[in-house]
C-alpha cells in the first residue's frame, strides 16, 4: 500500500492504495463519488472522464498513485450551492442526454474543451468529443448544448 494525498472536489483526502488501483475505482469505490461511470475499462469511451489539475483525462487509464498530490474534480464537483453548472445546464436545456450513461464523461470532457477556449465552432466541437461515445443521442444535441455553454461562458 503506498500513501496518497489526492483533493477531489476541493476537500483533501489521505488514502492508502494499492499500486494497481484505478483512479475511477479510487473516486467510485473509496470516495463513494459514483458520478463518474466505468463504460469499458479500456479507454475508448470516455465514460470516466474526470479533470485531474483542470485537465481532462480519462480516469480508468490513470493509476491512483499517479494522481498523488493532483486535484480532481468530478461531475459531482461542478455544482455550487446548488446551482448547475453551465455546461450541466446546456445539456438540460438541449435534450443532450437520453440515457444518461455517457453524461457525466461528456460534461467533463466539454468543460476542458471550453476551459482551453477550444470549443470554437461545431467542428471543433465534435474533434474535441471525439474520445467520448455516445451510443443513444447522435451527438448532434450535445453539439448544440456545448456550442451554446460556450457562448454563455463567454469562450465561443
Ligand atoms: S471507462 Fe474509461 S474510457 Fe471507458
Ligand atoms: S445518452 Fe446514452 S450513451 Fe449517451
Amino acid at each position: 500500500m503506498r500513501p496518497v494525498a489526492l483533493t477531489v472536489n476541493g476537500t483533501r483526502h489521505d488514502l492508502e492504495l494499492e499500486p494497481r488501483e484505478l483512479l475511477v475505482y479510487v473516486l467510485r469505490e473509496r470516495l463513494r463519488l459514483t458520478g463518474t461511470n466505468v463504460g469499458c475499462d479500456t479507454s475508448s469511451c470516455g465514460a470516466c472522464t474526470v479533470l485531474l489539475d483542470g485537465e481532462s483525462i480519462k480516469s480508468c487509464t490513470v493509476l491512483g498513485v499517479q494522481a498523488d498530490g493532483g486535484e480532481v474534480t468530478t461531475i459531482e464537483g461542478l455544482v455550487t450551492n446548488g446551482t448547475l453548472h453551465p455546461v450541466q445546464q446546456a445539456f438540460h436545456d438541449h435534450h443532450a442526454l437520453q440515457c444518461g450513461y455517457c453524461t457525466p464523461g461528456m460534461v467533463m470532457a466539454a468543460v476542458s474543451l471550453i476551459d482551453h477556449g477550444e470549443a470554437t465552432d461545431e467542428a471543433a466541437i465534435r474533434a474535441g468529443l471525439e474520445g467520448n461515445l455516445c451510443r443513444c443521442t447522435g451527438y448532434h444535441n450535445i453539439v448544440e448544448a456545448v456550442s451554446s455553454a460556450a457562448a454563455a461562458m463567454g469562450r465561443s
